[in-house]
């Protein structure tokens, strides 16, 4: 028998499955409500628009979009998105900008560009399971850090910085994802977003800036939002994706980063998958120019926030005295606490028997902890089913505790 344990380097020794990814596949099937799987809904696809735009592409530009393309991506698609960052207020240009095979790829390559094994990554508590294993495959240290209801706490994050720096370990980047947070739903509060920034200088780190829900918000207060990337873009790896507001199965994303480190990320991709997919960047291409983005977003964001009204609303209906929930203001996910002796995992076959499934917390917590914490994702079931799907799990939870 072949040994290829032996064979293999140790990142592949070190692989390890995504749980949630593992655990939604299984999910959402049958009379089973599902707040687990933390995907868009297929009704905000538009599936007549797509089919035209499809055919037209292939059609009308079909012997350049069959073609192999430029490592950056496609030229006309990264004007569209400099032009879409800095409406996001952060100086942009063609040079600082790499499309990807989803963020997801982004945050792989930036893993393996920034992290030497050992080099530390401070991640939020809790924090996207995609995120914290591109980081853990570039064989990085990762170190939680506190979040609260405003996210980041900035006395944990100094903490953990001063710690790591007595302890002589280096810290490259601090993985964030600022606006309505998978997994929390929390959004990190205007004025800590200055600091994190001072920090970053002061104590020489990256910032990875993951904000695939940016237009997601349930509310006008668009300051709320300001990108890290906004504060000072020479800090900041800033992530974004056409997944949430068009449609993941085309699987088109950016990165901005300094123009030095875009060179070097166009390196890494192109001994990767020597460009994303030409055709899809096509197909994104023309649906933003035709407005197909921008003119949905209001509906989407009105659908997804109907959504989280049910939620919110069942919630407070049925929810055990001891539970607590966060309320997020735009996104797909909302965090609850339990009573403390409630295991989320040990009860979620008989939560799926019941008829309502979910995503237990701790396998977001790159320190284990978070036993008794849940992430409910309001975005693919319809507000009945939510309605119905949180009666179910609330009266299990006052049995449970
Ligand atoms: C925070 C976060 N980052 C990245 C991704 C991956 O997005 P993409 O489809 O662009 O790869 C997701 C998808 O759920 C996400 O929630």
């Amino acid at each position: 028998m072949t040994d290829y344990d032996e064979m293999l380097s140790t990142v592949g020794r070190h692989l390890r499955p995504n749980e949630i990814r593992k655990l939604t596949s299984l999910l959402g099937r049958g009379e089973v409500i599902s707040f687990a799987a933390g995907a868009p809904s297929a009704e905000t696809f538009p599936l007549a628009e797509l089919t035209e735009i499809a055919a037209r592409v292939v059609r009308e530009h079909g012997k350049f979009a069959l073609q192999y393309g430029p490592t950056k991506g496609s030229s006309t698609l990264i004007d569209s998105v400099v032009s879409t960052m800095q409406k996001r207020g952060v100086h942009s240009s063609a040079a600082a900008i790499i499309l990807t095979t989803g963020s997801q790829q982004g945050l792989d390559l930036v893993s393996r560009l920034l992290m030497n094994a050992g080099d530390v990554a401070l991640v939020e508590l809790p924090s996207y399971v995609g995120g914290t294993i591109a980081l853990h495959n570039a064989q990085a240290r990762l170190i939680g850090v506190r979040q609260d209801q405003g996210g980041l706490v900035l006395a944990d994050l100094r903490d953990k910085l001063e710690a790591a720096q007595a302890a002589g370990q280096r810290v490259k980047c601090l993985y964030t994802i600022p606006n309505f947070q998978n997994p929390s739903g929390v959004s990190l509060a205007l004025e800590r977003r200055a600091e994190i920034v001072r920090l970053a200088e002061a104590f020489d780190f990256l910032i990875l800036e993951d904000d695939p829900y940016f237009e997601l918000y349930f509310d006008e207060d668009r300051a709320q939002r300001t990108p890290l990337a906004a504060l000072n873009p020479e800090r900041v790896i800033y992530l974004s994706s056409f997944s949430k507001v068009l449609a993941p199965g085309l699987r088109t994303a950016w990165v901005q980063a300094p123009p030095a480190l875009a060179a070097k990320l166009e390196l890494l991709k192109e001994g990767a998958d020597l460009s994303s997919s030409v055709f899809d960047q096509a197909i994104v291409a023309l649906a933003v120019r035709e407005g197909l983005v921008e003119n949905r977003l209001p509906m989407i964001r009105e659908f997804y926030r109907v959504r989280r009204e049910a939620m919110l609303t069942a919630l407070e209906q049925h929810a055990p005295p001891n539970a607590r929930w966060t309320k997020p203001t735009g996104g797909f996910f909302l965090w609850m606490e339990v009573a403390k002796e409630i295991d989320a995992k040990k009860l979620l076959p008989t939560a799926i028997e019941s008829g309502v499934a979910y995503v237990p917390g701790q396998p977001f917590f790159v320190d284990d902890s978070g036993a008794n914490t849940l992430r409910l994702a309001y975005s693919k079931e319809t507000p009945e089913a939510i309605a119905t799907g949180i009666a179910r799990l609330c009266s299990l939870l006052h049995s449970a505790a």
